[in-house]
């Protein structure tokens, strides 16, 4: 499946979420996830308020991006206040920042920090909120990510019902001629994937799927997921 994104079209994207990977061994683990055909590097930023959990932040970024300038960061951001990190992280080297709508934000002025900077603004629910609450921000966001775990921890099932609102989604922006990418995260397998991409998703985060895999299985991984 193809989609358009700024200019390009592109095909299902599998991205990485660093959380679920050796966290001693940072580097190794996202070159694995580029040389198994993960696209992107999922970098989870939690700050104890907004997610029940601490996570890693701006040094930790830096130094991933340094190591390996290629990768491309897709940061999702599960903090209150994301307007007062924004621009940190794009310094840090975030390729897309995505944050919650229901953070203690206005999304609109993040999209256009995040726009201005010349990076991708991305805009996601958790599962408890209605999709609705993103159609306003069809003219200034570059992804959309739904939820499919309540943000905290990667290895959670997968909620099905969430699968429903990127149909949801897709459907509003088809009505607007929009074909703006869909991510989707937590829980993510060969068979949730799935139902993922049936409903509409073009980027498909996996955490413990694939870095509970050896190094040897990665690839395949990947395969099973954009299958
Ligand atoms: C959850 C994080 C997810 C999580 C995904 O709060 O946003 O990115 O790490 O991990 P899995 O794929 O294990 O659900
Ligand atoms: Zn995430």
């Amino acid at each position: 499946m193809y989609v358009y994104f700024s200019g390009i079209f592109m095909s299902t994207i599998v991205s990485a979420s660093l959380l679920s990977s050796n966290l001693c061994h940072l580097e190794r683990e996202i070159r694995s996830a580029l040389t198994a055909g993960c696209e992107y590097i999922h970098f989870d930023v939690m700050d104890g308020h907004f997610a029940d959990n601490l996570t890693y932040g701006i040094p930790v970024l830096e130094a991933c991006k340094k190591a390996i300038p290629e990768a491309l960061f897709d940061v999702h951001l599960m903090i209150d206040k994301p307007q007062d990190f924004a621009l940190r992280f794009l310094d840090a080297g975030a390729d897309i920042l995505t944050f919650h709508v229901e953070a203690d934000c206005e999304p609109r002025s993040v999209c256009q920090i995040i726009r201005d900077y010349g990076k991708k603004a991305g805009i996601t629910v958790s599962p408890a909120t209605p999709v609705e609450k993103l159609y306003e921000y069809l003219d200034c966001a570059d992804m959309f990510l739904i939820m499919t775990v309540v943000p905290g921890f990667g290895g959670q099932a997968f909620m099905p019902h969430c699968a429903e609102k990127v149909s949801l989604l897709k459907d509003e922006m088809n009505k607007h001629r929009l074909n703006i990418p869909i991510e989707v995260d937590g829980g993510i397998n060969a068979e949730t994937a799935r139902i993922c991409v049936t409903a509409g998703a073009d980027i498909l985060v996996t955490g413990s799927y694939f870095f509970s895999k050896p190094e040897s299985e990665r690839r395949r991984a990947v395969e099973m997921i954009m299958r």
